[in-house]
Formats: structure tokens, C-alpha cells, sequence
């Protein structure tokens, strides 16, 4: 669904960052709203200068000033400022303004506290393909939040990839998977490149047969349906290369050893939460 929003639509970004920038593209790509509906608010000029050069819309210092009149604030700071810009901007939000969060780790209640009484919040956690229209977001709902939100927040974050919603006690799971995830992808194909130039690879060939590897079996993943086990199976043959390789794997404990940094990631995250 990317059905464009009504023109009459106030939107701002507060926190004019990487993933303010990546929907900012996708909204204006899937012509949701126009430039002149968005605003960011930033304490960097300079990101609001590139979001005016590059996209047309307009930037505030203010975070009050930002947010005055807007019908859809998007927080788009870092988790440890959000406690000073909740309330901050609380001052300023329209009657009946939604207020959709992408912070990590902060919940709708703790939100619901620090923002004028009523306010409907939606919780989204999005990840870093936003930024090549390829991410995975997933949202929650606060207390009062409604469908008519649900259908706002679909077709902001289909933009920008694919959407899922989930009840909030996931998404401490989901922050630590599709969240931190991207991160995990990044380390694989970090240390194939460098096992492919220690083999006498040269690093532009290591890095190409690396993402093309990665792109490849995950293609294959999603085209065949088949489970990542079997794919694996199809590949390994009794004695061959790749039945060497999983030796060493199995021997290092890699399985155990990534699911406990995916379970030490969803632990931060609860504490994050408070
Ligand atoms: N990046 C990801 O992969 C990812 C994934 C999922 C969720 N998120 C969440 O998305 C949010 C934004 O992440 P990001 O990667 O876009 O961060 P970011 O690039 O650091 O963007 C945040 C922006 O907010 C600015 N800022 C700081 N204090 C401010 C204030 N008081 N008022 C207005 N703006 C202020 C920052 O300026 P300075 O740099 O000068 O401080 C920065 O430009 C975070 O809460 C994060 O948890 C990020």
C-alpha cells in the first residue's frame, strides 16, 4: 500500500539523522507527501542544510518551533536524548497530533508518561536498509493509538521496505534480530572479505564474491522458500569443502556463540527499557 497522504498534512522529522533521511527519501520517492509537508528539526545546522539542498524540506533549530502545527511527529533523536525531547516538544504538539517513535529501547508507556496526557503514540523499530529502501520495521501500538494510525504508519514505513506489527513484549526480540541484525550481516561478509584477501585474493574481488554471495543465498533463501538448513545441506557434501569449513564452525561453538549475542543484544535492550 502506498497510497498518498492528504497534502493538507503537517509532518516532522525531530532528529534530522540517518533514518530521518532514509524515510524523508522514501516518502518523497513513493510520493506520499510532498517536500512542502515535511520538516526536520535538528541541533546540527548543517543536517538541516543538506535536508533543504537535497530533499527541499524545510529545517527548524527549534525543536518547538518544528513541531508546532504538525499533525505527524516522527522522534527521530538517539534513545539517551529522548527523555529531555519528549517533554520538550510535548508543549508544542498539535491536539490529536500522532507521535510515532524509533528511538530503541523506549517503550510506548514510558512515552505515554513523558508526553501530554492522551496523545497516541505508535512505537516503530526500523533497521539500516531503510537507507537503501530495503529495511524491515516493525511497530507496536500504544494505549491509544488507533487503525486509522495503523494504516499511517503502514504506508509511511512500506516506503522505506517491508512492515510487521507485533505486540510490544516482542520487541525487545525484534531490536536484538532485524534491529542489530543488519550489524551481523556486516561482520559476515567483514571477515569473508578478509579471509578471501589472506587467501590472495585482491580486496576489490574478495568484497565482490563476498556480496554477491551474500545477495545470491539470500535470494535463493527467499525465491525457493526453502529452509536455510536444507539450503546448507544442498551445498555441504560428505568430505567436500564445505563439510570442512562447518567442522572448524562446529568446533568454535559459532551457532551457541551467535545466539547468545543475539540474546545479550535483546537483554540490552530490556535494560534500555527500563
Ligand atoms: N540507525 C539504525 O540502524 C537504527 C535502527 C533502528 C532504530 N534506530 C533508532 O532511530 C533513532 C535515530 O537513529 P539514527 O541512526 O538516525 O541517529 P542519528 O543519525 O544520530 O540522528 C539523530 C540526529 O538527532 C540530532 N539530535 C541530537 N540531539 C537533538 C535534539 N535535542 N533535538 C533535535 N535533534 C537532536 C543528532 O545530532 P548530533 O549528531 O549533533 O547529536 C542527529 O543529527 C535512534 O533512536 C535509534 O535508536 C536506528
Amino acid at each position: 500500500m502506498s497510497a498518498s497522504l492528504s497534502p493538507e498534512l503537517i509532518l516532522t522529522f525531530v532528529g534530522a539523522g540517518n533514518m530521518a533521511e532514509a524515510l524523508v527519501h522514501g516518502i518523497i520517492r513513493a510520493k506520499l507527501l510532498p517536500s512542502q509537508c515535511l520538516r526536520v528539526t535538528d541541533t546540527d545546522r548543517r543536517r538541516l542544510d543538506h535536508f533543504q539542498a537535497t530533499f527541499g524540506v524545510a529545517g527548524f533549530e527549534c525543536n518547538v518551533d518544528g513541531v508546532r502545527g504538525a499533525q505527524i511527529v516522527v522522534l527521530a533523536v538517539k534513545p539517551s536524548v529522548m527523555a529531555e525531547v519528549a517533554p520538550e516538544i510535548g508543549v508544542a504538539l498539535a491536539p490529536g497530533a500522532l507521535v510515532i517513535s524509533i528511538a530503541a529501547g523506549i517503550s510506548t508507556r514510558r512515552l505515554e508518561q513523558r508526553l501530554p496526557k492522551g496523545t497516541r503514540i505508535v512505537r516503530v523499530m526500523p533497521n539500516m536498509p531503510a537507507l537503501a529502501g530495503a529495511g524491515v520495521s516493525v511497530y507496536c501500538l500504544g494505549s491509544r493509538a488507533t487503525e486509522d494510525d495503523v494504516r499511517l504508519v503502514e504506508s509511511l514505513f512500506q516506503s522505506v521496505g517491508v512492515v510487521v506489527r507485533l505486540d510490544e513484549k516482542h520487541l525487545d526480540a525484534v531490536t536484538a534480530l532485524s534491529g542489530s541484525g543488519p550489524a551481523y550481516v556486516f561482520f559476515l561478509a567483514e571477515f569473508m572479505m578478509q579471509a578471501g584477501c589472506e587467501m590472495g585474493l585482491d580486496h576489490a574481488t574478495a568484497k565482490m564474491l563476498t556480496l554477491g554471495t551474500i545477495r545470491g543465498a539470500t535470494r535463493l533463501l527467499e525465491e525457493t522458500g526453502q529452509a536455510p538448513e536444507e539450503l546448507r545441506r544442498r551445498v555441504t557434501s560428505k568430505g567436500g569443502t564445505t563439510a570442512a569449513a562447518f567442522e572448524v564452525l562446529e568446533v568454535g561453538r559459532v551457532r551457541e556463540t551467535f545466539i547468545k549475542a543475539i540474546r545479550a543484544a535483546q537483554k540490552r535492550s530490556r535494560e534500555l527499557s527500563g
